[in-house]
């Protein structure tokens, strides 16, 4: 996407930038004669040998020997790529980059009727005022996040070109409103620019499906883009801390009750690049996630990718049946205090195993050996006090976990041992093989199989691939891919396989309303998808979305 910065254009920003000015923005600089000095961001020092000299506009340690320009500073201090921090460094400094310099015109039309759109949404939300009461959004986080409402005939009124709102996911191929009568999240890129939306549902009458998203486009990557990180990087970089999150309200009700820095993956299961991009701003990411199996499960998946980059994450415990965003309402204090006191994931991990029942147990431990095992050579000191920590509780010792987290014969023991249930393989089949359209999104938690989830993650957050790409891409799930190709089911059988996970799926959603009558719709639903009948979900689909 990013054309060539023409090097004039770099001059001139370096000729109207105060080094200065850009270093303040992340560290406290001290004056000290002709020059200012700090803690060097780059390596561990007490004393200063950062130094930062207003008159050639440059830096240095002389600790660790790095030094540059503002935007080099920029540049390492952010982890960006060099056009990125052009770009940043002219967003600080309040100085217009002509467009044509970074972007396709293509991408900058896009942007400008994303926000179009967004305002316009949002400008309809007094039509929802009951709804936005009801759920404790204040106006002024509604601002924030640019909440609005989508009026059905909402596609003539914006008057955006088709091809434009098809790449927003404004409407369907055939043209379709995709969210008429949701209220409307917009969901910003890292740069604030809106690149696609999420529709909760208001009706009470249909409970499904509570979300609908933009799908993936040449401007919106799930993969590379967290929900609310726009409005908390500042706080993320002055406080080096991330919180990660479930769902959009869970960002959006702690930004209100002032706790600056979290962010959520789009609806989907955090990604290895999610965690690529939290690493560059915080060493210790913080997860809390619901306060269920499925919240622990995420947990400990999510805390894997972490820790295979060699960051040991931190986690809050949320009470069993709380999500972030019903405890920012109820208890808003306690929350703060959970926050302020993350677990480390080790000693989450114990405290977690513990509570579970004998047979639990070594499942979930072996998720957990699983997750540290990419430690063992990234960061032997943490990896040591976690070894020793989990032998004294459970007495699992480093030869169990070598034994349990084997790369390659991993999964083959596993399979083994723990063979995939055939119906969650008749899904991933069906699904591969593109028999069937999801009608909508499940968590990648539901399933028993690890390697199913994994496999549904990446389908999910990738655009989808012929299954042979997937697995040149990955090469660790080729055999299990081949497997899953290889299998033998009937047509009905993946059908039925299909119609079960949604039935789980529908079964997690069902624990999390309170409304009677949606209960009841629900309820239905599954009794329907039990006896096969795909079309009852599909219905309640079209009645929700057009
Ligand atoms: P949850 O089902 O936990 O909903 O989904 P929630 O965030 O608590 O939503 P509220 O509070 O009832 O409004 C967690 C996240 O999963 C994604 C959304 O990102 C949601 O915030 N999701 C969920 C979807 O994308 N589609 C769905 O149908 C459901
Ligand atoms: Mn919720």
């Amino acid at each position: 996407m990013g054309r060539k910065i023409p090097h004039s254009f770099i001059q001139e920003l370096l000729s109207r930038v105060d080094i200065v000015d850009i270093v303040s923005h992340y560290l406290s600089l001290k004056q000290v004669g002709r020059n200012f000095t700090a803690l060097c961001p780059f390596h561990p020092e007490k004393t200063p040998s950062f130094v930062v000299s207003p008159e050639k506009q440059i830096f240095k340690c002389f600790g660790c020997g790095i030094g540059g320009n503002a935007i080099t500073f920029v540049e390492k201090y952010e982890n960006l790529s060099f056009v990125e921090a052009v770009k940043r460094v002219a967003e600080l400094a309040g100085i217009e980059i002509p467009t044509s310099f970074t972007e396709d015109d293509k991408v900058a039309v896009i942007e400008e009727a994303g926000f179009k759109a967004a305002k316009y949404f949002h400008s309809q939300l007094s039509q929802v005022s009951q709804y936005i009461e009801q759920r404790g959004i204040s106006p002024k986080e509604a601002e924030r996040f640019l909440i609005g409402f989508a009026p059905r005939g909402y596609s003539r009124k914006l008057n955006i070109k088709a091809e434009i709102a098809k790449e927003l996911g404004l409407i369907n191929e055939r043209g379709k409103e995709f969210f008429a009568e949701r209220l409307i999240i917009p969901i910003f890129s890292h740069s604030g620019k809106v690149i696609a939306f999420a529709g909760r549902t208001l009706k009470s009458d249909s409970s499904l499906p509570k979300y609908v998203n933009s799908p993936e486009s040449s401007i919106f990557k799930k993969n590379s883009t967290l929900y609310g990180f726009y409005q908390s990087r500042e706080t993320i970089l002055k406080e080096k801390k991330a919180i990660i999150v479930e769902g959009y309200f869970d960002v959006i009700s702690l930004h209100q009750i002032g706790v600056k820095n979290a962010v959520a993956p789009m609806g989907t299961s955090l990604t290895e690049n999610h965690a690529k991009i939290i690493k560059r701003y915080t060493e210790s990411p913080i997860l809390m996630f619901d306060g269920d199996s499925a919240g622990r499960k995420a947990t400990i998946r999510s805390a894997g990718l972490f820790l295979q980059r060699g960051v040991e994450p931190l986690v809050v415990q949320l009470p069993e049946s709380e999500d972030p965003d019903s405890m920012a309402k109820e208890n808003p204090s306690e929350l703060r205090k959970l926050i302020l006191s993350p677990l480390t994931f080790i000693d989450w991990s114990i405290q977690t195993v513990k509570l579970l029942s004998d047979q639990e147990k070594p499942a979930v431990l072996r998720e957990i050996a699983q997750a540290i095992a990419p430690l063992k050579a990234l960061n032997p000191f943490i990896y040591k006090r976690y070894v020793s920590k989990l032998s004294a509780e459970f007495g699992i010792d480093e030869h169990w976990i070598r034994l349990n987290t084997g790369a390659l014969s991993r999964l083959r023991e596993e399979t083994a041992e723990n063979p995939v249930p055939p119906h969650e393989k008749a899904f991933l089949r069906a699904l591969l093989e593109k028999r069937f359209q999801l009608p909508l999104e499940v968590s990648p938690n539901i399933f028993v199989s690890d390697e199913v989830s994994r496999v549904y993650s990446i389908i999910r957050n990738t655009e989808f691939q012929d299954p042979t790409v997937l697995q040149t891409e990955f090469p660790e799930l080729s055999g299990f891919i081949s497997e899953v190709l290889f299998s033998d089911f009937s047509e009905e059988e993946m059908k039925m396989a299909v119609c079960r996970v949604l039935c789980k799926e529908l079964e997690r959603r069902l624990k999390k309303l309170h409304d009677l009558k949606e209960k009841k719709e629900l309820k239905n639903l599954i009794f329907s998808l039990r006896r096969g009948n795909l079309n009852a979900l599909a219905c309640a689909l079209s009645r929700t979305t057009n």
